[in-house]
């Protein structure tokens, strides 16, 4: 995680949204960060969680953390589950907004369509290439199944775009190999351009 977590104090209260099995908690902890707590819909996800974070089975649309209580929130590969944008991003965002202490940081990584995912995309419908590569048989069943939210969030790059800077001011924003990597300071009066 390449996000300036060097810079970020080692008992920051740090929350992952959409946080699955746990990795990104993994990684955190093998960083030296202490006040971890993640959060996913599915309790069969998060049972496979071996760690110190504090884990919590919730909708991150509604969060049941206290305004102001966090410093920094990840999410990573979440956002494109979402079912229906603009309004489950916007309801998202806003939670991570609210639980955010002020200068608190919003850091994500999200698919983002660029000409390497297209190329990658086209790998994917190869199954001799499937069958070599874990990584691309992972994605390719993703697609398979998880399709709909998928493109849905590949196809909306301007609305995505002005609703992270709606409610999060961009510290970084780098668009590479496919993906979003953005990290915003919480804003307390939203801006919309
Ligand atoms: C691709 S996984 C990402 C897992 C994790 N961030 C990682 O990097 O390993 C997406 C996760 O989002 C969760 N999810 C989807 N919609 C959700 C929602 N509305 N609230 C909370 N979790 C949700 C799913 O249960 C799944 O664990």
């Amino acid at each position: 995680m390449k996000m300036g977590t060097a810079r970020w104090p080692r008992n920051a209260e740090i929350v992952e949204m959409f946080c699955g099995r746990g990795n990104g908690l993994h990684a955190l902890s093998n960083l030296g960060f202490t006040r971890l707590e993640g959060v996913d819909l599915s309790a069969s996800l998060l049972a496979q969680y071996r760690g110190p974070g504090k884990l919590y089975v919730c909708d991150c649309r509604q969060l049941r953390f206290d305004d102001c209580s966090k410093d920094i929130v990840i999410i990573q590969g979440g956002l494109h589950h979402l079912e229906s944008l603009p309004g489950d991003l916007e309801q998202t965002l806003l939670e991570a907004n609210r639980v955010l202490r002020e200068g608190g940081l919003l850091v994500l990584v999200e698919p983002w369509a660029t000409p390497f995912l297209s190329f990658v995309h086209a790998v994917c419908r190869n199954s001799l290439a499937r069958r070599i590569s874990k990584k691309l048989d992972a994605l390719a069943t993703m697609i398979e199944y998880e399709g709909r939210t998928y493109q849905q969030w590949l196809h909306q790059p301007q609305v995505i775009r002005h609703l992270l800077q709606k409610y999060f001011r961009p510290e970084q924003y780098k668009i590479r190999w496919g993906k979003i990597m953005f990290v915003g300071q919480k804003r307390a009066e939203f801006v919309d351009y």
